[in-house]
């Protein structure tokens, strides 16, 4: 079966790397909405018989960019496809994984439902949290659960060996034990508080020497940034020499970015989402992940 490698309108760029790397041929999804701003889209490719792979990642519109897959996989279907795969780099509304509040919606169940109308769903450290397999909110749809982190990993250790690696809430465990052990480091994973979207508190431990050394940050996602902010500020009021920040995923709501540019911040993502920052590239490993 002949693979077809599509690029939605918030996946081009990476479509077209990962269709590079796998010699398959790359079709963008035309998109020009309609007045009234519903979603119209077309293949601009035959897609019956093959394998359609449809690239898109879900911001900065993650509302329009899981309509758009869900009408892209079900046209695909009609106009014949014999697979079809949703490759989407970064999943929106994982961290909306309980009811926060009651009467409040759990969006990443639905929006994995809605989903599951592809055969088979790739993405690239989704936040899994409260759960911990793709599989228990995808069904009997096939997942598969990439990591950036030995990517991550490579990249720092060529460019910033022997740098300090911190975590900075519970959950970025995943990324920053795994990272420094792919730099025979140990990571300093912190604690956080989360008061509201925009209000954290994160306390670096004393016992923490940074002063001098380089200082890198890992997490999943940078939102608001918040949670960078945090632990950064008090790092370098104790006189750490560089502070980095990696995430995989690069949200940066409003201006977050240039907030932490304008702290002295460097800050690295990988290209799950596009952004002026991404300096890791992900389409090595959904290729091989595809092949
Ligand atoms: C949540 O736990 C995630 O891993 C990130 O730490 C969080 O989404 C970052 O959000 P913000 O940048 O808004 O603080």
């Amino acid at each position: 079966m002949k693979t077809i490698i599509v690029g939605m309108p918030q996946g081009a760029d990476l479509a077209k790397r990962i269709a590079k790397r796998l010699r398959a041929p790359f079709s963008p999804l035309w998109s020009v909405p309609f007045p009234d701003g519903e979603s119209h889209l077309r293949f601009t490719a035959q897609v019956k018989g093959r394998h359609v792979v449809l690239v898109q990642s879900m911001h900065p519109a993650p509302n329009d960019g899981m309509i758009e897959c869900i009408f892209a996989i079900n046209t695909a279907r009609e106009l014949g496809a014999k697979k079809v795969t949703l490759v989407a780099p970064y999943l929106a509304y994982m961290r909306q994984d309980k009811r926060f509040t009651p009467l409040e919606c759990q969006s990443n169940r639905i929006m994995a439902r809605l989903l599951s109308c592809a055969d088979r769903i790739v993405t690239v450290d989704p936040h899994l949290h409260r759960i911990d397999r793709l599989g228990q909110i995808f069904g009997k749809t096939r997942t598969a659960c990439l990591s950036a982190n030995a990517l991550i990993g490579e990249y720092l250790r060529k460019q910033h060996p022997g740098a300090v690696i911190v975590g900075p809430d519970a959950e970025s465990y995943q990324w920053a034990e795994r990272i420094a052990e792919h730099l025979r480091a140990h990571a300093v994973v912190l604690r956080k508080k989360r008061y509201s979207s925009y209000t954290v508190r994160i306390k670096v431990p004393d016992e923490l020497v940074v002063k001098g050394r380089d200082v890198v940050i890992v997490d999943d996602i940078i939102s608001t940034g918040h949670t960078i902010m945090e632990p950064a500020k008090q790092m370098l009021r104790r006189g750490a020499r560089r502070v980095y920040v990696v995430a995989v995923h690069g949200i940066f709501a409003s201006d977050a970015l240039r907030r932490l540019q304008r702290m002295g911040l460097r800050v690295i993502t990988t290209n799950t989402i596009a952004t002026p920052v991404s300096r890791i590239d992900v389409a090595p490993l959904i290729a091989d992940a595809l092949k």
